[in-house]
């Protein structure tokens, strides 16, 4: 049987470091209040110049080296963005001319910060089928762009930045179990309801959520969803090395954690100073917490996301 596995990390933070203090200076907010609630102290935010793209191009070159891949080895792209450079071509599509990966599929994911677990599950899937052999997954967004700078309860959330794996074909697992789910009646929980037409933005182009349903209902779901997808591979919570949440407020990172009877030293977590990233939050902090030596070669790690859509999902690796 063909198996995939994650063969290199690498990830790209823009820059500019945006502080609590900044946004207090001209909301009604406090460091201490987003501290508290959410754990964040800082987020990352692309220059104006920067697109999704290019975010993900370093970040993918860094895992191309991690993994000791040429572009010209890559033979499936896939992107998980909710904030795309365009509308068309699909950021995987410019993300493969800027690395001169010639002839791959490439293509891009939508499903909001849940969007690298499923762009992972789909590359395992692929790569099972025996038709593909090295994929690039990658995690990449400017959420500052999506965002309501003078709306406190949203704007000091998110950050910038991207995540990258290389998957490989292997003998040997790599991806035991993933699972997958959406429910779109959430939809109103968290969206940016709006879209271009005709040459002009119908709906608002900025996100909305109701934060404290979102919070109660991503706990809910990350705690089953995990659970499912330990079950799927034959394991339990004691198989878990490392749990590798979406980064959305160190408080769900907690709950979940404590709900699932994973202790906190197996909590990976870097939302204190990525902020929130959406699709790219999982592979950054991935790649930090591989870099710093800490998520070893044969570590098993439970990755799980959840987000707009609703959506969410779970995959179990042994790294
Ligand atoms: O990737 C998935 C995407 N989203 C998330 O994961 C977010 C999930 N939700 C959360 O992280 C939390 O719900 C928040 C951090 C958004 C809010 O924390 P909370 O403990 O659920 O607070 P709340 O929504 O119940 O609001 C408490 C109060 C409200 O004031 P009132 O109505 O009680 O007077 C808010 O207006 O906090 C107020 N508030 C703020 N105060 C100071 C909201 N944002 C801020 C702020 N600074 N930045």
């Amino acid at each position: 049987m063909i198996h995939s596995r994650i063969a290199g990390t690498g990830s790209y933070l823009p820059p500019r470091i945006v502080t609590n203090d900044e946004f207090s200076e001209r909301l009604e907010t406090s460091d201490a209040w987003i501290r508290e609630r959410t754990g964040i102290a800082q987020r990352h935010i692309a220059d104006e110049s920067q697109g999704s793209s290019d975010l993900a191009l370093e970040a993918g070159k860094a895992a191309l080296q991690a993994a000791g891949a040429r572009p010209e080895d890559i033979d499936l792209i896939i992107v998980a963005t909710s904030t795309p450079d365009f509308i068309f071509p699909s950021t995987a599509c410019l993300l493969q001319a800027k690395l001169g990966s010639k002839d791959c599929a490439a293509f891009d994911v939508q499903a909001v910060c849940s969007g690298f677990v499923y762009a992972l599950s789909i590359a395992d899937k692929f790569i099972k089928s025996g038709q593909h052999k090295c994929a690039l997954v990658v995690g990449a967004e400017v959420f500052s762009r999506i965002l309501d700078w003078n709306d406190r309860g949203t704007c000091v959330l998110f950050g910038d930045g991207a995540g990258a794996v290389v998957l490989r074909a292997s003998d040997a697992p790599g991806i035991h179990s993933s699972v997958l789910r959406a429910d779109g009646r959430h939809s109103g929980m968290l969206s940016v309801p709006g879209n271009v037409s005709g040459g002009k933005i119908i709906g608002s182009p900025f996100l909305q959520m109701v934060g404290n349903q979102v919070f109660k209902f991503a706990v809910k779901v990350l705690d089953e969803v995990g659970r499912e997808a330990l079950a799927a591979a034959g394991a339990g919570i004691g198989d878990v090395d490392w749990l590798v949440l979406h980064q959305a407020n160190v408080r769900i990172l907690d709950a979940t954690a404590r709900k699932l009877g994973i202790p906190p030293e197996k909590l990976v977590v870097t939302v204190d100073h990525h902020g929130n990233t959406s699709a790219a939050s999982i592979p950054l902090a991935l790649d930090e917490y591989v870099r710093a030596g800490r998520i070893k070669a044969g570590h098993r790690l439970l990755m799980e996301g959840v987000g707009g859509g609703f959506t969410w999902g779970a995959v179990y690796a042994t790294f």
